[in-house]
């Protein structure tokens, strides 16, 4: 089959199409054909090994999985030993950020990481649905929310920014987003109520307060943003923040005054899962997807996804829908 291969941490220069032999699924595994993957910020960090911490859980030295890809949208091709709950020919989807190997033609994976893909969602908007979406979901999943109350959204054209957006109106929240010019209307039909375009106005400026700040993008800082929150206000953000400040005000801040910091711990990926699964199915989420690359232009789409200004999603084409 084909795969990407990896051999050694680097920039997308590094990586080589190679054809390996197909893998063979153990007992409680599955043989995935591949239809769609995604290259995504995730994947950016696990190619070059940055921020370092990476390298603990992907290798230290070099990758442990030299086929990178951490998404992927297929088709069960074969069983492994006392897989009973799937059949071949199901379509599934899944996710896992140290590495599934998905940048190839066919992967195995355990039975039960897989979901099943609702049959009103393509291979490439499952792809796209899983990444950005799972940690989405983990920024709701942190802080009590409730219907009706304010959140703002920095960074609502990224593949966290985009999916959080949805998830927030369909939890019945007033959100105001921060993009720029070009995708306001995109922004807009993702259901924001009030948009901010950065590139006119700074966010940090607004004269709005918000129980919650969600910065997607991970540009701001809680001292810019400490302002726009109300009394008992929380404020996320996807990145750790210069100094890597944002682990720790979490600890602090619940000690000090009525504003604090949240930093979500992305664990618990079966669960954002079955909600992505959930809101897939009725419509409520539908992933922003920017552009395709083939399998062989990968090195382009990792160049794309590290330049920070991709829009959601950017899918790789592995096979063809039938
Ligand atoms: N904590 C974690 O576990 C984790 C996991 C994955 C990713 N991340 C981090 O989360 C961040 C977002 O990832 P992503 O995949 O959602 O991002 P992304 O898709 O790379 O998107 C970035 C988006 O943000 C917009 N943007 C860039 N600069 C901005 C600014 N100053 N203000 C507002 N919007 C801006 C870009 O639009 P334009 O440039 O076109 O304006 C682009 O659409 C990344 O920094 C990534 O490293 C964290």
């Amino acid at each position: 089959m084909k795969a990407i291969i990896a051999e050694q941490y680097g920039p997308p220069e590094i990586l080589q199409l190679r054809e390996v032999d197909r893998p063979v699924p153990k007992a409680g595994e599955v043989l995935v054909k591949v239809h769609a993957t995604t290259v995504n910020r995730t994947d950016c960090g696990i190619l070059w090994g940055k921020p370092f911490i990476v390298r603990f859980f992907t290798g230290l030295t070099k990758p442990k999985r030299p086929i990178p890809g951490t998404d992927f949208a297929g088709e069960v091709v074969a069983l492994g030993k006392g897989v009973e709950h799937l059949q071949v020919g199901e379509r599934v989807f899944s996710f896992e950020d140290n590495v599934l190997s998905s940048h190839a033609e066919y992967l195995t994976i355990a039975a039960e990481k897989v979901r099943t893909i609702p049959e009103n969602i393509d291979f490439e908007q499952a792809a796209a649905s899983v990444e950005g979406a799972h940690y989405a979901f983990n920024f709701i999943n942190k802080v009590p929310l409730q219907s009706g109350q304010r959140v703002l959204v920095n960074g609502a054209t990224g593949a966290i920014g985009s999916a959080a957006l949805q998830f927030l109106k369909h939890l019945g929240v007033e959100v105001t987003a921060v993009c720029n010019t070009k995708n306001i209307e995109l922004i807009r039909s993702l259901g924001a109520d009030r948009v901010i375009d950065y590139e006119k106005e700074d966010f940090t400026q607004d004269d709005q307060q918000y129980h919650f700040v969600f910065d997607a993008v991970g540009k701001s800082t809680f001292g810019k943003c400490r302002r726009l929150l109300l009394p008992g206000g929380v404020y996320i953000s996807s990145e750790l923040g210069p100094g890597a400040q944002n682990p720790f005000l979490a600890l602090l801040t619940p000690w000090f005054g009525k504003k604090k910091v949240a930093f979500p711990l992305p664990v618990d990926i079966p669960r954002s899962l079955r909600f992505i699964r959930e809101l897939l199915e009725s419509g409520a989420f539908r992933p922003v997807i920017d552009r395709r690359y083939r399998l062989e232009e990968i090195a382009e789409a990792y160049r794309y996804v590290a330049s920070g200004q991709k829009t959601g999603n950017v899918i790789i084409v592995v096979g063809q829908e039938e």
